[in-house]
């Protein structure tokens, strides 16, 4: 991989998730998921187009919901080198941004062409995620309880120092149960796994294991994160809806019992993982609109290959005759 190509995209795409941000967070607590989405899809593509780099969108989020999206196959870039594989989700946590919930934020990541997993016609996968040191100390195959013994163990700390991030879903009530019986303790939200997962990979967040079903493009985005933080993370493919297993039962690749690793669904050690809070939360703050007029956004940038990781505040002055992705002056 050409270095200097990629030296400065991790900054690029910084930039694409700012733009997302900063025109999604008109929408906190408006209600209006898909207006929240909309106006972050059309910041990020129009910022895309500005960007060195030929790449084709694998996880474009929003078919689960049909919501306004980046759609799979879409060719992002100026088409220039380097050749990526992209994943984006303009607004992940588009509930938390109606309702004014903390933690919802504006993601991309990148990786060489090829080297992201395609997930088809899977929309919900279990996973488990982890901060490196645990990343052995996993198997996704095993009960919930035994793998947080394993983890303590990894982290020489005790099971009920441990906190499990876990959706607050019908779908992980016996989960829940199983995690309080061991005495670890959990925080549960109702939206944004992708966060878990970083807060997870992230020695020190407050979360220590991210556990539970989630939707499968928000799962190939989570590993981005993961593989640039050298974390740890199993997943399987655990579809919730009839059309889903029918979709997948039809597709003769799918292996329904398959553990993913995390080089399966990121199968290079060149990563790229940029994300910018939209709304607050305690791992990144949200767009704050100051009384000046300027606008501050918080982000983060991580890159798998040199392991740097760079929270970066951006304070902007939005200008109304500039248009993201082209200057008008
Ligand atoms: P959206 O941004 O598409 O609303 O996704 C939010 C989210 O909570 C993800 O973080 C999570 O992976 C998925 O939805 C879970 O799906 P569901 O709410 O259908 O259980």
């Amino acid at each position: 991989m050409n270095t200097s190509i990629y030296r400065n995209l991790g900054m690029e795409l910084v930039r694409v998730t700012e733009a997302a941000a900063l025109s999604a967070a008109a929408f906190m607590g408006t209600g209006d998921k898909e207006g929240g989405d909309k106006a972050a899809v059309d910041a990020m593509r129009a910022v895309l187009k500005s960007v060195d780099m030929h790449g084709v969108v694998i996880i474009g989020e929003g078919e689960k919901d049909e919501a306004p999206m980046l759609f799979n196959g879409e060719k992002v870039g100026n088409g220039n080198a380097p050749r990526l594989d992209i994943a984006v989700d303009p607004v992940e946590g588009t509930r938390l941004l109606a309702y004014g919930r903390p933690n919802s934020i504006a993601v991309i990541a990148a990786s060489p062409e090829g080297s992201m997993w395609d997930p088809g016609p899977s929309l919900y996968m279990d996973k488990i995620v982890v901060e490196k040191a645990a990343g052995e100390a996993i198997d996704i195959t095993a009960p919930a309880a035994d793998n947080l013994h394993n983890i303590a163990q990894a982290l020489h700390r005790h099971v009920t120092d441990l906190t499990v991030f876990v959706l607050d879903k019908p779908r992980h009530t016996k989960l829940i149960e199983e995690i309080r019986s061991t005495g670890a303790r959990i925080s549960l939200h109702t939206d944004g796994d992708v966060m878990g997962a970083l807060m997870a990979a992230v020695p020190g967040t407050g979360v220590d294991v991210l556990m539970g079903i989630g939707g499968t493009p928000e799962g190939v985005i989570s590993a981005a994160a993961v593989k640039a933080l050298g974390g740890g993370m199993q997943a399987m493919a655990a579809p919730q809806l009839a059309a889903e297993k029918e979709a997948l039962a039809a597709d003769s690749t799918f292996l329904p019992n398959q553990v993913l690793q995390l080089n399966d669904l990121i199968h290079s050690d060149d990563a790229f993982f940029a994300a910018t809070g939209i709304t607050s939360g305690s791992f990144l703050e949200g767009v704050h609109f100051d009384r000046a007029g300027g606008v501050t956004t918080h982000s983060i940038v991580i890159r798998a290959i040199t392991g740097s990781i760079r929270h970066i505040k951006g304070i902007h002055q939005l200008n109304p005759e500039h248009v993201f992705g082209e200057q008008t002056k």
